[in-house]
């Protein structure tokens, strides 16, 4: 990536499409290419502005430093959290987030990411003027890669007043400080001990959806963006066969994406069908 001159304009939609493309430390170009392609299909003008309106907002001189920092440390592991520094890509991929939950086309709504690492949903939902919130892993539990890419991310994105550290353990209530939310988002979930021994099984699961939903508001939406674990669940990848007959029982499946919401209010809902998330 090359360094920003002092108060460079923020980059336009075809430049960051082209920054991306062109990013030695960018996950591949077919990636990239599908990341703008789903974004184009919403044909939706404050969408396709979103990512430059974040980028407005953005320190990114300081994520163009962090990427230079970790260019190394992402030579040697292009999969760990370094890779969030190259943020011509994460932020159209957030801006897709937001487009398959139609948060562009609703009302302000209180929104709470689980796991929210980096920041990207929450700056992208807040660019569209959603009242956001994360939690993530206290820096205790992190590597000092994801120490270090988190808090230099979240700062850079404003967001960092946004996020509380948490710990998500099994059979433990959430005791978040927001209530009445209208979403709980979990994106690329690990707080489930993703591909340990010990991942949740259908007990672990009835209990943490059970208790987020205490935290929402009559008709509000958890939705959940589950990692695959191919090794673990074979041809049903996300989930064993009781976990998804539980998640069934609770709201909706469509393979890695679960969404439950709570009571019979319709006021606020997701469009059904987003585009399919990838898992990584
Ligand atoms: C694969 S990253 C996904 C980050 C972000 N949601 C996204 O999709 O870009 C998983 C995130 O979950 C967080 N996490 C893992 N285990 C956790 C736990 N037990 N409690 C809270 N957060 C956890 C990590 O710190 C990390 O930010």
């Amino acid at each position: 990536m090359s360094q920003a001159p002092a108060h460079a304009p923020s980059p336009s939609v075809l430049g960051l499409m082209a920054r991306s493309l062109l990013s030695r430390n960018s996950p591949n170009r077919v990636q990239v290419a599908r990341t703008w392609g789903r974004l184009w299909r919403y044909h939706s003008r404050a969408l396709w502005g979103l990512s430059s309106r974040i980028c407005e907002k953005a320190d990114l001189q300081r994520i163009e430093s962090l990427a230079r920092e970790m260019a190394p440390v992402l030579q040697r592991d292009p999969e760990c959290a370094a890779k969030y520094a190259d943020y011509a890509f994460w932020i159209p991929f957030n801006v897709n987030r937001v487009g398959s939950l139609g948060l562009h086309q609703s009302r302000p709504l209180r929104i709470l990411d689980i796991g929210c690492g980096p920041g990207y949903f929450l700056a992208a939902a807040a660019a569209c003027g959603h009242d956001c919130y994360g939690i993530d892993a206290p820096a205790t539990v992190m590597t000092p890669v994801e120490q270090r890419t988190y808090s230099e991310l979240l700062a850079a994105l404003s967001l960092r007043d946004r996020v509380s550290p948490l710990l998500i353990e099994r059979f433990r209530p959430l005791a978040l400080a927001q209530r009445d939310l209208d979403l709980i988002t979990a994106f690329w979930i690990c707080f489930n001990r993703h591909q340990q021994p010990d991942e949740w099984g259908v007990a672990e699961w009835q209990f943490f959806v059970q208790d987020a939903m205490t935290y929402l508001r009559e008709g509000g939406v958890l939705h959940l963006e589950l990692n695959s674990n191919l090794t673990r669940y074979h041809s049903l990848e996300w989930y064993d066969q009781a976990t998804l007959e539980f998640f069934r029982s609770a709201g909706t499946v469509d393979r890695n994406l679960v969404r439950i919401s709570k009571g019979n209010s319709r006021e606020w809902q997701p469009p059904q069908n987003p585009a399919q998330a990838r898992t990584g």
